[in-house]
């Protein structure tokens, strides 16, 4: 029998969930096209892990990067990352992103997969709290989080793209777990828990803390993802998109 992996190697485990079709084919492309031009660019970037975002953010010549994340090891990692490129424009800073207090005025708030883990409204308006008041007026907040426009969260439906998303027997209340199992090419299997949550809690959340728009973004199939896997492998992301795009303004 498989040994069924602990936190530490989950963590560690999970950069390769961004060789997953969804992640690299239209996750990533998407983010990028949706933030333009960061050249720069001040951008925080919530739950950031070991930096993937934050040094494809630097590459794009964003002129400085904080990344959070509540993991000591996520934040030992991406700065260890640091140091080997010899990057001195980006900070990571260990921290529960709802205990976060004004660092500076961002021109851009990015937070992929983050929202998802709240388990609560309270916690929904907390984050939305901390992000309103790192950000400059009319700065941008972009998320990409779990889609639950729709309830078509069955076992297997996502399996060509490598990834089990189910929740625990279809309840789908505020904060009910929803599981998600993500298997990378020889790569082992991840998995994580994270929660419902209706999509107009954060709508609600984002309008009461300031935000003068709030938007619900689909996610774009890059053409190389097109190219590479053809326009049929698509048809059941599209049909039940388990990601999703928020972009706020503040
Ligand atoms: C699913 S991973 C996503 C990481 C990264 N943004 C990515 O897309 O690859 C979620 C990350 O959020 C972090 N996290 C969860 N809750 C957090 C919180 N309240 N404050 C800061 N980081 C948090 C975890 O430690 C983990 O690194």
């Amino acid at each position: 029998m498989k040994k069924i992996p602990n936190e530490e190697e989950l963590e560690i485990m999970y950069d390769f969930s961004l060789e997953i079709p969804t992640r690299k084919y239209v996750e990533e492309p998407s983010i990028l096209m949706h933030l333009g031009n960061l050249k720069g660019k001040k951008i925080l970037d919530l739950a950031c892990r070991t930096g993937h975002y934050a040094f494809l953010f630097q590459k794009k010549e964003a002129e400085k990067i904080v990344g959070v994340d509540i993991s000591p090891r996520m934040i030992k990692l991406a700065n260890r990352k640091k140091e080997m490129l010899g990057v001195q424009n980006i900070e990571f800073i260990e921290k529960d992103v709802k205990d976060l207090e004004k660092l500076d005025e961002f021109d851009i708030i990015t937070s992929i997969f983050l929202l998802n883990h709240a388990k609560s409204e309270e916690e929904v308006r907390t984050i939305a709290e901390v992000i309103y008041k790192n950000l400059k007026e009319d700065g941008i907040f972009l998320s990409c989080t779990f889609n639950f426009h729709h309830k078509g969260y069955i076992r297997d439906r996502y399996k060509n793209y490598k990834i089990d998303i189910s929740i625990k027997e279809d309840d789908y209340s505020n904060g009910s777990p929803v599981n998600i199992e993500i298997i990378p090419d020889q790569h082992g299997r991840i998995f994580i828990t994270d929660y419902f949550m209706d999509p107009r809690v954060y709508e609600k959340a984002f309008r009461d803390v300031g935000f003068k728009s709030f938007k619900w973004i689909s996610l774009t199939i890059s053409e190389e993802g097109k190219e590479k896997f053809g326009e049929k492998y698509w048809e059941e992301y599209i049909a039940y998109p388990y990601d999703i795009l928020i972009k706020a303004i503040k």
